[in-house]
């Protein structure tokens, strides 16, 4: 099968030469979850900025080879990368209030993307987003069209912002810690969510989380990373049952014993 995403040697320093991620291969595979797990500041979220052209521009980023859904990017221009990303990768920020504008109501903020890029009208774009929000269990999708993000809940305004990555039917979604900020329930049902998009949708997903429990049962395989590396990757089962590297086994023992669920 053909991977839908490939990345070669990635390496992301500062302008000094500090090492943020060294030397990063990966790739993802149609339909795959895979989970990115380590510690804070292990370089989780910038390899995952890098991938859609995000990385702050005090940074300094390089790689031998970049391939998306058949493109290799460094082929591309500018503008046909920034459209490529912008169309198929949909981002799914950690902070759930800050990523949504707080003035503008939520049906003027889930429609940009859609009319810009696929130049459509303001009404299909409203249609398209009442079905995607009503896709994500939302029973009243005007209601929240017609919201502010402040009447929102966490987890409501969590799954706006997967609705809005969602617009454009993208073929991968990065979600960077994506239910950090939220209370545990909250975190199940954004899980089940992202679960079912998966499943019925066949969307790649790059989850990213400092916890490996959350993992455990959504990726099917999980890379490693501590101190800007990929220390070890593998299919969530054998990362849980036969680790590796002594890195992975100390993130395992640091999970507190839960009841399975
Ligand atoms: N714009 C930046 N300038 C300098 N250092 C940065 C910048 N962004 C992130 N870093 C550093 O890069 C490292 C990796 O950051 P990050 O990818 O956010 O880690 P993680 O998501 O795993 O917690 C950290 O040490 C962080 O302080
Ligand atoms: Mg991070």
């Amino acid at each position: 099968m053909n991977n839908l995403l490939e990345i070669e040697k990635l390496t992301i320093s500062t302008a000094n030469g500090k090492l943020l991620v060294d030397n990063s291969s990966f790739e993802i595979f149609p339909g795959e979850v895979i989970g990115i797990v380590g510690e804070s500041g292990s370089g989780k979220t910038l390899t995952g900025k890098a991938l859609v052209n995000a990385v702050p521009p005090n940074l300094k980023v390089n790689y031998h080879r970049y391939n998306f859904l058949g493109h290799d990017m460094q082929q591309l221009s500018k503008e046909e990368k920034t459209k490529l990303i912008a169309q198929e990768i949909g981002f799914i920020p950690q902070n759930t209030g800050a990523f949504l504008h707080p003035l503008l109501k939520i049906k003027n903020q889930i429609i940009d993307a859609y009319c810009y890029h696929l130049k459509q009208s303001k009404q299909q774009a409203y249609h398209k987003a009442e079905e995607i929000l009503e896709a994500i269990g939302f029973t009243n999708p005007q209601h929240i069209l017609n919201s502010y993000p402040w009447e929102l809940s966490g987890g409501m305004k969590q799954r706006v912002n997967i609705a809005i990555a969602m617009m454009l039917d993208p073929k991968l979604l990065i979600a960077d810690e994506p239910t950090t900020a939220l209370d545990s329930v909250t975190q199940k049902q954004v899980i089940s969510l992202l679960q079912q998009i998966n499943q019925e949708k066949n969307i790649s997903i790059i989850f990213i989380s400092h916890d490996l429990r959350l993992v455990k049962y959504f990726a099917h395989r999980i890379l490693v990373m501590s101190l800007g590396k990929i220390v070890e990757e593998g299919q969530t089962k054998s990362i849980f049952t036969n680790p590796q590297h002594e890195y992975t086994k100390t993130l395992l023992k640091a999970i507190p014993h839960l009841p399975s669920h």
